[in-house]
């Protein structure tokens, strides 16, 4: 059996890290896109808190809420078959009180995710700890974490390598089974992903992370109005779906469709 059709685990992560394989990830927010992105062969599927952009069209991910989460989390388990399912944690869903937090990742793993990831790393180490020693797994995320933007005065590069490194020990002391790095110079990526045990995960922190993540509405060009930098464009679904919509309107204006077979 081709190893690449088994269930993915969080060991199966460690074991990637061990081999010098490169990890995958992308994010989804429905049936749909999981169960293509399952069938693709990609190991990690994220229930990103970015649904508050994509979806929902914000400008940032504060108004996601926890029931919005486990909605989208839902959904997204249902289609996946093989890949790893991590669930985000909003928006002061963890940063209030451990029990809180408990509660919260207790309910996307209810809902079929089999691990979460939250944001922060010395602050959140104990919140780590206390979920992974129930058996909640936690992937970390540090760097241009998005939910602190306001303290980073917006969407700029986090280039403290003093303490990005000492976050991300954090996360890993805390327990944490894989860690997202996110904006940052590559050359600090490098540094931290030659630090950790733990596979880390970039996004647009450069070539030499043990592994990539994106957004799926990025990768499949469904975000026009923006792109940053460190995105790649695998296609224009936006392109070919505004064509279908077109022609729908035209044919419905022209009387072209419906034809008599469509019919009963
Ligand atoms: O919310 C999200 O999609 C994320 C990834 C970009 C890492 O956190």
């Amino acid at each position: 059996m081709d190893a690449r059709a088994k269930k993915v685990t969080v060991r199966t992560l460690r074991a990637m890290k061990e081999a010098g394989e490169r990890i995958t990830m992308l994010t989804a927010y429905d049936f749909p896109f999981a169960e293509i992105m399952d069938e693709a062969g990609v190991d990690v599927i994220l229930v990103g808190d970015s649904v508050g952009y994509v979806v929902q069209g914000g400008r940032d991910s504060f108004r996601v809420t926890m029931d919005q989460m486990a909605y989208h989390t839902g959904m997204v388990a249902r289609a996946r078959k093989r890949a790893l399912l991590v669930a985000d944690m909003p928006f002061l869903s963890f940063q209030v009180s451990d029990e809180e937090t408990i509660r919260n990742a207790g309910r996307l793993i209810a809902e079929g995710a089999e691990a979460v990831k939250l944001e922060g790393g010395t602050a959140v180490e104990g919140r780590i700890r206390r979920l992974t020693e129930i058996g909640l797994p936690v992937m970390g995320h540090v760097g241009l974490t998005p939910q602190s933007v306001n303290a980073f005065g917006g969407f700029v590069p986090q280039r403290d390598e003093e303490r990005i490194m000492a976050d991300a020990r954090a996360v890993e002391r805390g327990g944490a089974f894989s860690i997202v790095l996110e904006g940052m110079p590559e050359a600090i990526a490098q540094k931290v992903t030659a630090a950790l045990a733990i596979p880390t995960i970039g996004i647009g922190a450069g070539r030499f992370c043990g592994g990539q993540v994106l957004v799926m509405h990025d990768v499949l060009g469904l975000c026009g109005h923006l792109r940053p930098r460190f995105v790649k464009v695998y296609d224009n679904l936006a392109e070919s779906a505004r064509a279908a919509f077109g022609a729908f309107v035209s044919e419905v204006r022209a009387g072209q469709f419906p034809e008599e077979k469509h019919g009963y």
